[in-house]
């Protein structure tokens, strides 16, 4: 049995909203951990906010309202973002949960017994508008960067953590543990901090400048320093010190963090654990920075990316895709809309949307959407090696997605997409269903086809999840659980012979570039109708409207029009309905589905088509939903 597996992201300051930085450390660990899930009973998956401090502070006091409301509002905006973008965490911690801080006053006493921390008299540059002490580096000119008036080099009496005494322990340990740290240029760096010696760290604020904060047990006229604060939540939120959790996942610990933050998790992490007498973490995965258009993401530019806005747009399981595959984890990253639309249209439309629906429609067409029994010599006759390709794009796909190559990894499965592409035209399937002889051989190929289908479809899963479900459920493999674990997807064959498909999709629609202003400028207009109540009307007026359920009898998209899908309606009658659903609705999605239509509508012309009624649908931020009944009723019957 696999051992469990534990993973984390950075907790993120509250001091700015979520954006794509943030997104893709945190899709990193959930794909991560939505791999390893694949080959272990156990994982968990922390994430949460980091709350204390002066940023915070004066945050909170820039917008007029107190730290606790101010954190409240931010962290808030985390939690309920990680749902949207489809991440699996366990636990979602605050620095402000009451829990944590016991941690923090337990973890600092026992050290402050052991001897490690000291108190001693502090000199540095402080400014009083920020209330806070800069370092020479952070000053421009000399200068505050906020007040622009020179710091006051002022006295200042703290407490230090010993954290020179274990400069050698950290050496010796790192050399002896090479993988501890990776890539290996973040090890490499760390090592060299370590050449120069390495001083203590001051693990205080005194109240008089700093109250939000966790007081220190053992001197309540200060808080405890921030980084000390919130690395400890990786212990805390597994219920250190005796919790279950604790004992299962803290010796497999692994966290993510981007090259910014590699000095605390690096060095000051690992000694805080050494000296309270925790076991180490098994590993760091440092990667590099996302900058936008080529210039680093920043407010003032203007080119900060939200993560919503691209999820709305592009839909989220491309976002995940081009996050994934665009970045050498490790080295910085250039995040452009250019690219991510060409990632779609090439990678997740032409090669992947492509096989899938064309796969699928032959399999219709000549098997009537049954799974056909494959002639296993025919593959071999042809020889064209399909199952032996997928064995080598699973081992090289998994031993990426282990070290963290998810770009390699996504590689080695677009390399296997490629293949089957190939053997589509190969084997010609459409020249082979003319030839009753070559019967048995057409159904090897489309076997093979489905089969190597079921396993893209596993090994998509981690990164979009969404698509691999929907995948799963086309293949006939609904609620199959074979399909989210590694040794069952990867055995060539589990396709069972027999079972229904359903029709086919088209898994991503073709996007271009100008679709980002169109879609923004549509939610506006949008949102600025729907806002205002219209005025009254009495129930007469209301009466005019002649609403009816109909039941969606067939569907297809309107020729050169992106938005519209022309329905074929029971209305009590047969009609023909425009509608402006394609962005949100794939055709096929909604045949059979009872929907709300104005059935005494003026007749109008789309783009060519007659339509006779409209559909009531309701259109948000996230697209366009139908009005549907709650429970099945005869077509035609009139609303009121
Ligand atoms: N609160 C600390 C972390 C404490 S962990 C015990 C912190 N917070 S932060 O909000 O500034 O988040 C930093 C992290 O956000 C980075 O390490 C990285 O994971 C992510 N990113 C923020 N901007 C980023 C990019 N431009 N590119 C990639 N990731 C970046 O530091």
């Amino acid at each position: 049995m696999a051992a469990p597996f534990y993973i984390t992201t950075p907790i993120y300051y509250v001091n700015a909203r979520p954006h794509l930085g943030h997104a893709y450390t945190t899709i990193v660990a959930d794909v991560v951990n939505r791999f390893q899930s694949m080959s272990r009973e156990q994982t968990y998956f922390l994430t949460g906010t980091d709350e204390h401090g002066d940023k915070i502070v004066r945050a909170a006091k820039k917008e007029n309202c107190t730290p606790r409301e101010y954190v409240d509002k931010i962290s808030g905006l985390f939690s309920s973002l990680w749902p949207e973008m489809n991440i699996s965490n366990n636990a979602f911690i605050r620095t402000t949960d009451p829990s944590h801080i016991a941690v923090v006053e337990s973890i600092l006493q026992r050290i402050y017994d052991a001897g490690d921390i000291y108190f001693a008299e502090y000199e540095g540059l402080y400014c009083f508008g920020c209330e806070r002490f800069y370092t020479e580096r952070e000053l421009v000119d000399g200068r505050c960067p906020d007040h622009q008036t020179p710091p006051e080099t002022i006295k200042e009496s703290n407490y230090f953590f010993k954290m020179s005494r274990y400069q050698q322990w950290l050496i010796d340990y790192i050399n002896a543990n090479p993988d501890f740290i990776r890539p290996e240029r973040y090890k490499n760096e760390v090592l060299a901090f370590l050449r120069e010696p390495l001083g203590d760290l001051c693990i205080s604020r005194p109240k008089s400048r700093l109250k939000w904060g966790i007081t220190l047990p053992f001197d309540h006229d200060y808080v405890t320093y921030v980084w000390f604060d919130a690395l400890l939540n990786y212990v805390s939120a597994l219920g250190y010190p005796d919790g279950e959790l604790y004992h299962t996942f803290w010796p497999v610990a692994q966290h993510v963090v981007a090259k910014d933050i590699l000095k605390p998790h690096g060095i000051y992490w690992p000694i805080m654990l050494k000296a309270a007498g925790l076991p180490i973490y098994q590993h760091l995965n440092v990667h590099g920075y996302w900058n936008v258009d080529q210039s680093k993401m920043s407010k003032s530019i203007g080119n900060v990316i939200e993560p919503l806005e691209m999820k709305n747009i592009y839909g989220l399981d491309a976002f995940r895709f081009f996050l994934m595959r665009d970045m050498a984890f490790g080295l910085d990253s250039n995040f452009s809309e250019e690219a991510l639309v060409g990632r779609i249209n090439a990678d997740l439309a032409n090669d992947l949307g492509n096989l899938f629906s064309r796969v699928l429609s032959m399999a219709h067409k000549y098997f009537k959407g049954v799974v056909p029994e494959p002639a296993l010599d025919v593959e071999k006759e042809m020889d064209l090696g399909l199952a032996q390709k997928a064995r080598n794009a699973i081992d090289a796909y998994a031993a990426n997605m282990d070290t963290f190559a998810f770009h390699k990894a996504l590689a080695a499965v677009w390399e296997f997409i490629t293949h089957m592409n190939k053997y589509v035209d190969i084997t010609a399937p459409w020249t082979l269903a003319k030839n009753k002889a070559a019967h048995k051989q057409l159904e090897t190929v489309i076997y093979n086809l489905l089969e190597g289908l079921r396993i893209i479809s596993g090994l998509i899963y981690p990164v979009m999840p969404d698509t691999a479900t929907s995948m799963q459920k086309h293949l006939g493999l609904d609620g199959d659980d074979a399909f989210y674990k590694m040794d069952r997807l990867t055995i060539w064959g589990g396709l069972t012979p027999g079972i229904k498909l359903k029709k086919s999709i088209s898994l991503f629609p073709r996007v271009e570039l100008k679709d980002r202003q169109q879609k923004n400028q549509s939610a506006e207009s949008e949102s600025a109708m729907a806002s205002p109540i219209k005025p009254e009307i009495t129930i007469d007026d209301f009466a005019k409207v002649d609403l009816r359920v109909a039941t969606v009898i067939s569907a297809q998209a309107v020729p050169r029009a992106k938005k519209l899908l022309q329905l074929e309606v029971d209305l009590g009658e047969k009609r023909t309905i425009v509608s402006g659903i394609a962005g949100s609705y794939d055709p096929e999605s909604l045949v059979g589905k009872q929907v709300i239509v104005v059935a005494n509508l003026k007749p109008a012309k789309l783009m060519g088509v007659l339509s006779k009624g409209m559909l009531i649908a309701a259109s948000d931020d996230s697209g366009v939903t139908v009005a549907t009944l709650d429970k099945p009723v005869k077509a035609g019957t009139p609303l009121s």
